[in-house]
């Protein structure tokens, strides 16, 4: 294996509206990293399976309706309860890939309306990335890729609106876009170029605090 005393792991987020094939990425880097012999965790937000994670997937499913700014604290508790769990993994070594984080908890609702200045506020000192991956797809491209499902905001014209909004909020200093119109295959090669890149380069980083 390649577990290094005294290396962290690096902490690495793929964003992206809803069909743009984050998790199948997500999923395919890290069997590769695994087949490595690397020290690397999946992990998803939102979390569906803690008693805040199952509040949000009935409010996803519409079986309930919350306010907007309720449900944006709760994405934010969601990711807050792991905060813990991620820093002592990432702390003893371990790669951390991340499915969607607190971007896509901002994006999701000031494309709804509220501020962006006040969605950011609840996400302050979580975690920062290494490393934000971007991936986008045209909306034609993922019209393609078939219907959306039936959760809340799987429609074109809100899609829209947070592609915007991740637009908006991307910092180029740590945000990588990847196009995720090739293959799965060509998609993926280039994600696991930068993943690896990532992993290396975050060795001997001090873990920064997000919007602080
Ligand atoms: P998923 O499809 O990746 O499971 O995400 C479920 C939906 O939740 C997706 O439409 C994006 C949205 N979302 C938010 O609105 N706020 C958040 O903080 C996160 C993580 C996701
Ligand atoms: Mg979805």
């Amino acid at each position: 294996g390649c577990v290094k005393a005294g290396l962290r792991g690096a902490l690495i987020v793929l964003e992206g509206c809803d069909r743009s094939g984050k998790s199948t990425q997500c999923s395919k880097l890290v069997e590769r990293l695994v087949q490595e012999g690397r020290q690397v965790l999946l992990m998803r937000f939102p979390d569906r399976t803690t008693p805040i994670g199952q509040m949000i997937d009935s409010y996803l499913q519409q079986t309930v309706e919350l306010d907007d700014h309720v449900v944006h604290l709760l994405f934010s508790s969601n990711r807050w309860e792991a905060m813990r769990k991620m820093t002592e993994l990432l702390q003893s070594g371990t790669t951390i890939i991340v499915d969607r984080y607190a971007y896509s908890g901002v994006a999701y609702s000031a494309a709804k309306g509220l501020s962006v200045d006040w969605c950011r506020q609840p996400d302050v000192g979580l975690l920062k990335p290494d490393k934000v991956l971007y991936i986008t797809v045209s909306p034609e491209k993922a019209a393609e890729r078939g219907q959306f499902g039936t959760e809340r905001y799987e429609k074109l014209d809100f899609q829209q609106k947070v592609n915007n909004m991740f637009l908006y909020l991307k910092d180029p200093s740590y945000w990588q876009t990847v196009s995720g119109e090739g293959s799965i295959d060509v998609v993926h090669a280039e994600i696991y170029k930068l993943a690896t890149q990532t992993i290396k380069e975050s060795e001997h980083l001090p873990l920064l605090k997000l919007w602080t």
